[in-house]
């Protein structure tokens, strides 16, 4: 074919080719298809060579025209294919900024650990340091290093859920305490909230799975009044100041004396009802002056050193300061319920 007619079929071929082109990315190949180093164009140049003298000259400006123009309907093209696509870009991704924002839901903090971080506050805010121990521990830990008997009736597999002969899941947080007093020197003045476990039947007062706050103090001197002032001082802080509290005496084997703590009933102030049982006082913890047989098990002096302990439950608690029927509901995570402690 002569060098003219080449020209003039490459021109309608791309012209073609250019009207099936879309994207910007065909179309960049379109041009370095027919424009590229070895592409028609650049080989209409080579066969230029062959052309008789004469002639070359006037094919060459045709040439010289093909490629001038292929260029500029390349970028024309080009241009407006980018602009269409930018369109399209931002019709797809554009968004109202002055919409209102969707209302994410907070959840909120368990009545427990509500109950709990109140308690924590009042006693870090007198001077207790936070003390964590385990929730599996030993019998030592549990039981022995707080001077009960072998034959102690809470050992008896009726309370207490074993995991092995020796390994058990504590049923109260008073194990803490004889983890504290080995490997801290007094002055002790710690406070340890935790989960305890007791293996019995589950009802609207009971559950197998609970909470407790323990706190303990050992320094030289510490008496009795310093335990009661102490607890006088944190009931108040809790309840409100004028809050009456009764001391009763009562028996933990890792404390002599041992006693427990009563308040005015919080719903009835003493008049009697469903949840002081009718007696206006309703029991909040258990305290008393450590055993000297305790202190010795971590090699504490008692001739030294003397302390005091105590531990409550905070479902209990919260049961009374909130007027929750029953216990089962802390567990059930009903949000009819639990949306109730904002
Ligand atoms: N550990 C006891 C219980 O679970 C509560 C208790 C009573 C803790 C007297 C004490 C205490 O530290 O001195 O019922």
């Amino acid at each position: 074919m002569a060098l003219s007619d080449q020209i003039e079929t490459l021109r309608f071929q791309f012209i073609e080719e250019l009207k099936e082109t879309r994207s910007s990315k065909d179309l960049e190949s379109l041009k370095v298809k027919y424009l590229g180093k070895k592409g028609p164009v650049a080989n209409l140049m080579v066969e230029l060579k062959t052309c008789d003298a004469g002639e070359r000259p006037q094919l060459g400006k045709l040439i010289n025209q093909l490629k001038e123009e292929l260029e500029s309907h390349c970028d024309n093209s080009l241009a407006r294919i980018k602009s269409q696509e930018f369109e399209a870009q931002f019709a797809r991704e554009w968004l109202d900024a002055s919409l209102p924002g969707r209302r994410q839901n907070l959840g909120r903090t368990h009545p427990v650990t509500q109950m709990l971080q109140r308690i924590l506050d009042i006693l870090i805010g007198m001077g207790f340091s936070v003390q964590l121990g385990p929730d599996v521990d030993t019998d030592y830990y549990n039981f022995e290093g707080l001077n009960f008997a072998a034959d102690h009736p809470a050992r008896d597999m009726q309370d207490t859920f074993y995991l092995s002969p020796d390994l058990l899941l504590r049923t109260h947080t008073s194990n803490v305490q004889v983890h504290v007093m080995e490997k801290m020197a007094p002055p002790i003045r710690i406070v340890a909230p935790g989960r305890c476990f007791r293996n019995e039947n589950i009802s609207a007062r009971s559950h197998v799975f609970f909470h407790q706050v323990e706190g303990v103090y050992i320094d030289q001197g510490v008496t009795f009044a310093d335990l009661m002032a102490t607890m006088e001082e944190f009931i108040g802080k809790l309840l409100g100041e004028k809050v009456e509290t009764r001391f009763r005496p009562s028996y933990f084997p890792f404390v002599e004396p041992g006693l427990e703590v009563d308040v005015r009933c919080t719903r009835c102030r003493g008049q009697g009802c469903r949840i002081c049982k009718h007696t206006g006082w309703l029991e909040i913890l258990g305290a008393g002056m450590v055993h000297p047989n305790v202190l010795k098990n971590a090699n504490i002096d008692p001739e030294i050193y003397t302390g005091y302990a105590w531990g409550m439950g905070i479902e209990r608690l919260a049961i009374n300061f909130y007027d929750i029927p029953d216990i089962r509901m802390f567990t059930e995570n009903d949000l009819r319920f639990l949306e109730q402690f904002s």
